[in-house]
């Protein structure tokens, strides 16, 4: 693998196709310093160049160090400095980091333990879905610290759980704990523990593994732009999509192995 692994405050392994990216700042709850969105931003760029093959990963896992959180936000700490123009800079930079996991060609999920508060959360929901354990809280606390949302929360969070429920949650800075994620729809599956969670998403991604990329990753490319688009607008992409699939080796592949019953053989392109 030729792209860069070594960062201060991120970890990135890959282990049989299967990316996980570590925020690593446990002694901070992996709050998100500038130093982490400045080389989440490094390794997702990263990502996205060498990966048009599936050489690097077919599935990513985001998930936090240490037992007590996934990501508690973003660095209190750091933001006492900050002036109206770095905030915003701040802003734009992680939400430059959501719009690239929603970028990447294969699935991403968010593996919650414990706090994802604030820009935890944020982070959390610009993964594909979210698999969390039964310590995960979830919440967008900025209002109790004089602030908003900033790396997306105001804008995905409505479109999660509707409107009026994130307006609750945002307004209220509450957290939710896991049952009512799950209710709500914010969290997909519930784990025992962090160790069952983190087994659980790379074998549900190695299943995943058995279909097209490249069927997985149009899907996700037509799900992501038409949620900003209306149901006319997005079935338009939709079938400019289903049209130009029939182009690729993965729709021949799989066509044809079904008609000669035997398992397909993949290749993402
Ligand atoms: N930023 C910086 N440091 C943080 C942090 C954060 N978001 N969250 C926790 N820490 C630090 C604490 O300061 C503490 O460090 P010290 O030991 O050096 O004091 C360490 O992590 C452990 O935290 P606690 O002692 O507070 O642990 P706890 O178990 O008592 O409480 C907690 C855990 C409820 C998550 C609490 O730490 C907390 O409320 N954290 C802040 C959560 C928050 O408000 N997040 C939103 C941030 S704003 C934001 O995210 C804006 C945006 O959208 C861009």
């Amino acid at each position: 693998m030729s792209i860069k692994t070594n960062f201060e405050t991120l970890t990135f392994e890959v282990e049989n196709n299967i990316g996980v990216i570590t925020v690593n700042r446990p002694e901070s709850l992996n709050a998100l310093s500038e130093q982490v969105h400045t080389e989440l931003n490094v390794l997702l760029k990263d990502i996205m160049k060498n990966n048009a093959d599936y050489s690097v990963a077919k599935g990513l896992i985001l998930t936090g160090a240490g037992d007590k959180a996934f990501i508690a936000g973003a660095d209190i700490k750091g933001m006492t400095t900050m002036s109206a123009a770095d905030a915003e800079k701040f802003a734009r930079l992680g939400q430059e980091n959501t719009l690239l996991f929603e970028s990447l060609n294969v699935p991403v999920i968010a593996c919650v333990n414990g706090y994802a508060l604030g820009g935890g959360c944020e982070m959390a929901m610009a993964c594909d879905f979210i698999f969390a354990s039964k310590t995960a809280v979830f919440g967008q606390p900025e209002v109790k610290l004089g602030l908003l949302p900033g790396f997306g929360g105001s804008q995905r969070l409505s479109k999660l759980v509707g409107r009026n429920r994130a307006k609750e949650i945002i307004y209220s800075g509450r957290n939710v704990k896991i049952d009512e994620a799950k209710e709500i729809g914010l969290v997909v599956t519930v784990f025992e523990n962090k160790e069952e969670l983190l087994t659980g998403a790379k074998t549900y991604l190695t299943r995943m593994m058995a279909n097209s990329p490249l069927a997985i990753y149009e899907s996700k490319r037509v799900m992501n732009e038409g949620n900003d688009l209306t149901v006319k607008d997005g079935l338009d992409v939709e079938a400019r999509a289903f049209g130009n699939i029939f182009n690729s080796q993965d729709m021949k592949e799989g066509t044809k192995a079904f008609v000669e019953k035997r398992a397909p053989n993949f290749l993402g392109k």
